[in-house]
């Protein structure tokens, strides 16, 4: 490790945005890797919301213990469109500064990254990012924490569908999360042997949609899966139903997961990762080059500039498609 930074004495950790399987052990790693470094740690309660509240709390080894397996946050979080506000970061700055914090770090996802750097370029706070977000599409880093879960939890569901749509012959549209990611939608659909995967992204091509199932009910196939992304305005599920039935008398029976993807015990690849990801977070910290984002590259947990992941990955969709596509045949 470089120099350590000895201004940084007191820091605080939050959570932002939708909660992730992960971001407790990410709480975990951060607040013992920080005692172990002699600093004081708060928390602040359910995100730039609650820090605009004043409300904070103190962490110990303890407040942290037996929390590493459960889902959700312990600190809670919110989204908090004000946070887009240049008043209203300076009175949260005013605030942290109030408390005596001298660095935060901040576990979410793009919007939660982009409020922490503007805090760090306007007011000089050293602020570092933890990826926490289900949705898996934050640049510069591989992964991030709570994909793994989610995937593994549509997984588990879809197959179950599938079991129930193999003895019935049937076709189900089955919607997993994403409201602006496709990640979760491609991994699912790979995993699940879907028949078609959806994006609201594209132009959707209901007659190829339909044109794959007969197909595949052509040469024995007793069920068809459709994963669709849900995308940024409801109802595209329902929509391949009616395209389906209006253009080929496919009933098709839609399915939507929603939050279930959210919640539920973290894998141990979650785990793993957010323990990594909250160590690296607080030993950049200290080494004073912020702000930066924690990532994982390439089987390692680095730390990157934060402005490397203020934006939306999107990069390998093509060749998942194309995966998708070769191997549902
Ligand atoms: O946190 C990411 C995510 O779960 C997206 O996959 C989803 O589109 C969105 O959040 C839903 O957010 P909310 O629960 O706030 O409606």
């Amino acid at each position: 490790m470089n120099q350590k930074n000895e201004s940084i004495k007191t820091i605080a950790v939050l959570c932002s945005g939708g909660d992730s399987p992960g971001m407790n052990c990410a709480i975990r790693a951060v607040v013992r890797t920080a005692l172990g470094e002699g600093l004081k740690v708060y928390g602040i309660r359910r995100g730039y919301a609650g820090l605009l509240e004043g409300s904070f709390v103190e962490m110990d080894a303890s407040s942290v213990g037996n929390i590493i397996q459960h889902g959700g946050t312990i600190l809670q979080t919110s989204r908090c469109p004000e946070f887009h506000e240049a008043e209203t970061r300076k009175e949260a700055f005013h605030i942290l500064k109030r408390k005596k914090i001298d660095g935060l770090i901040v576990i979410g996802g793009n919007g939660s990254y982009n409020g922490a750097y503007q805090l760090a370029q306007e007011h000089g706070l050293p602020v570092v990012g933890i990826p926490g977000t289900i949705d898996n599409d934050i640049e510069g880093t591989d992964y991030t924490v709570g994909f793994d879960t989610a995937v593994q939890t549509a997984v588990e569901a879809v197959d179950k569908i599938r079991d129930t749509a193999h003895s019935h012959a049937r076709t189900f549209v089955v919607e997993v999360m994403g409201r602006k990611s496709p990640a979760i939608a491609l991994h699912v659909g790979v995993c699940t042997g879907a028949e078609n995967i959806v994006f609201p992204s594209e132009d959707v091509d209901y007659d190829q949609i339909s044109a794959d199932i007969r197909r595949g009910l052509k040469r024995g196939k007793s069920s068809s899966i459709i994963i669709c992304a849900e995308g940024e305005e409801p109802g595209l599920s329902y929509k391949i139903q009616e395209k389906l039935k209006e253009s080929s008398g496919i009933d098709a029976h839609v399915c939507i997961l929603g939050h279930i993807q959210r919640g539920g015990n973290p894998s141990a690849i979650d785990r793993f990762l957010a323990s990594r990801m909250g160590f690296v977070a607080v030993k950049a910290m200290l080494e004073g080059n912020t702000p930066v984002a924690t990532a994982y590259v390439k089987g390692e947990v680095v730390s990157i500039p934060l402005e490397n992941s203020l934006k939306k990955k999107d990069d390998y969709l093509p060749h998942f498609v194309e995966l998708a596509r070769s191997l549902s045949i």
